[in-house]
């Protein structure tokens, strides 16, 4: 009897697979990074057959690890990093080009022009809950095909097929170019501009201005069904592949957050945090995107306002790559700890220009209130505190758009280890924030979808039994030292506005 189920978390920096047991605990993990492309100031780019290797290897590595076979798997489910764009041959299998990535800003040009068709930014917004932006799918597969030899013709002809990592990775699983599925759920695709949030079907009419084929999209099934089985010969032969659900919505289902009102808020390369809406879509006035948040089975759509910060964790790398300031990401929590604040420097890292609740991609990254005195430690906790201090700003648009103030913040991801961060979150949010015991929700919530779908587990009650708080901040600084350097933060941003010619 197979007693596992399987998590597959193609993210934005590295590919996980992870096997949980009944009780929703992690039993072993595989992982590898991938090669972050940049071509020029502002693209960014993955190789999509490195990703499929890679998906590969680390369900080897998981199920070594946790000595045990595809037998013993129940179903998989499949998170991915949502929005990057894959375009690939239907019977080659090959991509026609490297996945543009999510962070990436070269369809500036193209979002601006469909803005000028009428409307402005806010064209499609009604329609697909987000304004036109470099950030999402649709325009960067016009990109490959107005740019790529030959892929206008070959899309035309019904030989393209596009998606995001989780369709990529779903096809090749199930068969690749010998029969693999080509299927996406409503998660993903509410993040390409080209689904009805209504409906749930593509709209073919922003798919026309776009120049995209009906043909290369994938079919919208739900988020947690079986979608197929893997294929044979291939690493979980006759395993059903039984949940899709974007990264940020998978955690959100893995923090149980199934209450209308419930928020969740994840620390990756980026920020995302998201607030469940319930059964009706509701756009934001406040610079939110509206999304689905998931949809298990023929159960009704489940939406949610989502507040995207593009560089959080990324800023640490960044820290490390670019200036060699620490040697590891951990590394940035003993450099914070060597000053007692910032020293006054503020670092806005408006690397892809500024997402939530801004929606500037002229902004370009600034680091100010600079003197002197300013040592290597107070930048160490200016990065850190950017992620703090960009999260109260959506924090501030959630409360507005939902008339109702959060009381607290469930938080997850790989930056939520880092105590300073924590304590300063809740400091400058004036809300604990709470950490649960198993902090890899977005995997956790993938597992769940698929293991929800095969009845493995009963359904949303099993998840809220699973979930266990493990650490609470509670805020400690005053209001007006709060006010304060929010105020600051708020000055800082407006240094980064107009900076792309
Ligand atoms: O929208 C982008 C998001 O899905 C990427 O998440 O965890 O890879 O930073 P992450």
């Amino acid at each position: 009897m197979a007693d596992y189920v399987l998590a597959i978390d193609q993210g934005t920096t590295s590919t996980r697979a992870i096997v949980f047991d009944h009780s929703g605990l992690i039993v072993e993990t595989g992982q590898i990074e991938h090669e972050q492309i940049f071509p020029k100031a502002g693209w960014v780019e993955h190789d999509a057959n490195e990703i499929w290797r890679n998906t590969r290897e680390v369900v080897g590595l998981a199920l070594t690890r946790a000595n045990l076979t595809f037998r013993d798997i129940v179903a998989v489910g499949i998170t991915n990093q949502r929005e990057t764009a894959v375009v690939w041959d239907r019977t080659t299998g090959q991509p026609v080009y490297n996945a543009i990535v999510w962070q990436d800003t070269r369809t500036q040009k193209i979002a601006d022009d469909l803005g000028a068709l009428g409307g402005g930014a806010d064209r499609y917004k009604d329609k697909v809950g987000l304004p036109l932006a470099t950030y999402f799918s649709g325009p960067k597969v016009k990109w490959i095909l107005d740019n790529v030899d030959g892929a206008r013709e070959k899309a035309e002809r019904g030989d393209l097929l596009f998606g995001n990592t989780d369709a990529w990775v779903v096809w090749n699983m199930t068969g690749g170019a010998d029969g693999g599925i080509h299927v996406t759920d409503p998660t993903n695709a509410s993040r390409t501009m080209l689904m009805n949030l209504d409906t749930l079907s593509w709209n073919e009419e922003i798919a026309a201005d776009m120049g995209i084929p009906m043909s290369m999209l994938p079919e919208i099934r739900s988020s947690s069904e079986v979608y197929g089985h893997g294929r044979e010969g291939g690493m979980v032969p006759g395993v059903p592949i039984a949940g899709i659900l974007g990264d940020q919505q998978a955690a959100t289902f893995g923090q149980a957050c199934f209450e209308v009102g419930n928020a969740k808020n994840t620390y990756g390369t980026g920020n995302f945090m998201l607030l469940n809406t319930g059964t009706e879509p509701i756009l934001s006035k406040n610079g939110l995107l509206t999304t689905v948040g998931y949809k298990i089975g023929d159960q009704p759509t489940v939406y949610a306002l989502e507040g995207s910060i593009a560089v959080s964790g990324s800023l640490v790398q960044w820290l490390r790559d670019n200036l060699g300031l620490i040697s590891s990401a951990p590394e940035i929590e003993k450099l914070a700890a060597t000053v007692e604040d910032n020293g006054g420097a503020y670092f806005v890292p408006a690397f892809s220009g500024l997402f939530a609740p801004y929606w500037r991609s002229d902004a370009r990254g600034a680091l100010v209130g600079l003197t002197r005195y300013v040592n290597k430690g107070h930048i160490a906790r200016a990065v850190l505190e950017a992620t703090a201090f960009q999260t109260r700003e959506v924090l501030d648009a959630m409360n507005a758009d939902s008339g109702v103030d959060l009381t607290e913040l469930k938080v997850d991801g790989g930056m939520v280890a880092n105590e300073t961060l924590m304590q300063f979150q809740a400091d400058i949010l004036g809300v604990p924030v709470i950490r649960p015991k198993v902090a890899e929700t977005t995997a956790l919530g993938a597992a769940y979808a698929a293991g929800i779908a095969v009845g493995f587990w009963n359904g949303e009650q099993d998840v809220i039994d699973n979930w266990a708080e493990d650490k609470r901040w509670t805020p400690s600084m005053d209001d007006a030292e709060r006010d304060r350097q929010y105020r600051l933060w708020k000055k800082a941003v407006t240094k980064t506005l107009d900076w792309v010619d």
